[in-house]
């Protein structure tokens, strides 16, 4: 069997070239929601890294944010966001990336992201530590909120749902010493990962934004967990994820936000 490693890096690197090689090229916008929008470069990225993988491991199982479903008996799935931060990519609004994490038998076991403009791609496999551009990384050393630089993002669906992220933002902004909203959940974890970010949360988000952060997260050595600080699973609609000493920390802020 081809290395898993070896073909998730370069199905990411494919389609991270041809997500750069287009950003500022015109493109076919359509809408998912009202502002949750999708263009044909989600979808062509999608196709390149799907014929990559399945290309290497034809028995596969596929997950895929524009529609790729594969389901067998492998015990291997493939789940993949083709483009985390496409409305960034829709207005040339330089932060976005390729993710591709890799469950097996119910566990992420490999995680890839790729930021094509900066070139800095991001791996770990479980057990293994994490890498970028294949220098180990580890997470930040803060261990007070008020020292420690947070990410997050708000959903689609904030207009219309009270469960729109405004009362944890509030709090954590005047609990901590800045917070940004990036646009790429998946580039959010890696910063996090690498001690660029020191926290992040989110709500609502899909297994495609987070299974491969998360791993990277945990492997650089932060703890990923739900609001109540326990469990984690990419299927949760709640995400923590710190560089561990922070932890405590934002669950407290958040569960009296
Ligand atoms: C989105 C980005 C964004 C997050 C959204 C996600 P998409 O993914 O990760 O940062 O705030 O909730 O849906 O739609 O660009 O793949
Ligand atoms: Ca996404
Ligand atoms: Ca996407």
């Amino acid at each position: 069997m081809k290395d898993l490693l070896t073909v998730a890096k370069d199905a990411a690197l494919k389609a991270g070239k041809l997500l750069r090689d287009n950003v500022s090229g015109t493109r076919e916008i359509s809408y998912k929601g009202e502002i949750n929008l999708v263009t044909e470069m989600d979808r062509l990225s999608e196709k390149t890294v799907v014929e990559t993988l399945l290309a290497a491991f034809p028995g596969h199982g596929i997950l895929a944010e524009e529609g790729g479903r594969i389901e067998n008996s492998s015990g291997y799935i493939w789940i993949i966001d083709p483009l985390d931060g496409t409305t960034n990519y829709a207005h040339g609004y330089p932060n976005f990336a390729v993710s591709i994490g890799l469950e097996k038998d119910g566990e992420i076991v490999l995680g890839v992201v790729y930021d094509p403009l900066r070139d800095e791609l991001f791996s770990a496999q479980k057990g293994q530590g994490a890498f970028l551009n294949n220098r180990p990384i580890c997470v930040s050393g803060h261990d007070t909120l008020i020292r420690s630089l947070l990410a997050t993002g708000f959903p689609y669906d904030r207009a219309t749902s009270e469960k729109n992220n405004l009362n944890y933002f509030k709090a954590l902004l005047m609990a901590s010493q800045e917070v940004r909203r990036s646009g790429s959940a998946s580039l959010d974890l890696c910063s996090v990962a690498s001690g660029r970010l020191d926290g992040y949360w989110e709500l609502k988000l899909h297994p495609w934004d987070v299974a491969a952060g998360s791993l990277i997260v945990t492997e650089a050595g932060g703890k990923v967990s739900d609001f109540s600080g326990v469990n984690f699973s990419i299927h949760d609609k709640e995400i923590v994820a710190s560089n561990g000493k922070i932890h405590e920390l934002m669950i407290e802020v958040l569960g009296k936000a």
